[in-house]
């Protein structure tokens, strides 16, 4: 299993670079240096996470194989406009793992599927400043590179997958979290032009065109979805009443049983 080596991600990636062995999170970190003024566009990642944190509220299991990287942002956005930094992050992602995986798609809202089986969660977070403009988003991605399934546990080995699962080719964490990081910047270049993102996000998407549920608290309605508008909503036929909804929070979940 390779490790992330600090020297070789500056080297290449020609901007601030925080690597940790282990850390709680590092959206947790990376929270705290931009509120402290750390640099847009830094990068900090970390081998393993102690407390991995998901959408949600949930936690996110954070072993050894994976890459756990937050890249902090400054952007001059409405804080609406942030929304479009979570969708653009999974296409960034997904061009990186489908590079190594056939059948790479997004889950919506940010998640990335193989062969039905998760192998990628985003978490966006971000703050406002006293005027209320925007101060800083953090893009924090969770990629379970190497191992398998089973190293997650009874719980979650038939819901997530590993790239080296699903793939040939020889991984590097180096590598791949070097692409990540340009990808995630070239979307976040091109916000201006975000239909073509958009686009892309839609041919990819593992709910287009299914019948899945939406789910918002305790809250479970089964919908049939018929587009993805710019901002990342999900348009949908409600299979009950049979009225066109528009979701933009919760999440839908894809299994029947
Ligand atoms: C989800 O699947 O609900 C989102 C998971 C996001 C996990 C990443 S790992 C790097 C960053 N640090 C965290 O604590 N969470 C994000």
């Amino acid at each position: 299993m390779s490790e992330i080596k600090e020297e070789f991600l500056k080297k290449s990636l020609k901007c601030n670079v925080i690597v940790y062995d282990e850390i709680d999170s590092t959206n947790n970190i990376a929270k705290k240096l931009a509120y402290d003024g750390i640099e847009d566009k830094t990068l900090i990642v970390a081998n393993r996470q102690s407390m991995g944190r998901g959408r949600l509220g949930r936690s996110f299991l954070s072993p050894d194989g994976g890459i756990y990287l937050s890249i902090v942002l400054r952007p001059e956005l409405s804080v609406e406009k942030t929304l479009k930094i979570t969708s653009g992050a999974a296409v960034a992602v997904r061009r990186v793992i489908s590079k190594y995986c056939n059948d790479a798609k997004i889950k919506w809202v940010n998640d990335i599927y193989i062969s039905g089986k998760k192998v990628c969660g985003i978490l966006t977070e971000s703050a406002t400043c006293s005027d209320g403009g925007l101060n800083y988003v953090i893009v924090g991605i969770g990629i379970n590179v190497f191992g398998n399934c089973n190293d997650y546990g009874k719980e979650l080995k038939d819901i997530v997958t590993t790239i080296e699962e699903n793939s040939r080719l020889k991984l590097d964490k180096n590598v791949i979290i070097t692409k990540v990081y340009e990808e995630v910047l070239n979307v976040y270049s091109k916000l201006e032009e975000f239909d073509s993102t958009m686009e892309e996000y839609k041919k990819h998407s593992l709910v287009l065109g299914k019948n899945v549920y939406a789910l918002n608290g305790k809250e479970k309605r089964c919908i049939n979805v018929i587009d993805i508008d710019n901002d990342g909503a999900l348009v949908a036929i409600d299979c009950e009443t049979r009225e066109k909804v528009k979701i933009s929070s919760g999440e839908v979940s894809i299994r029947f049983n």
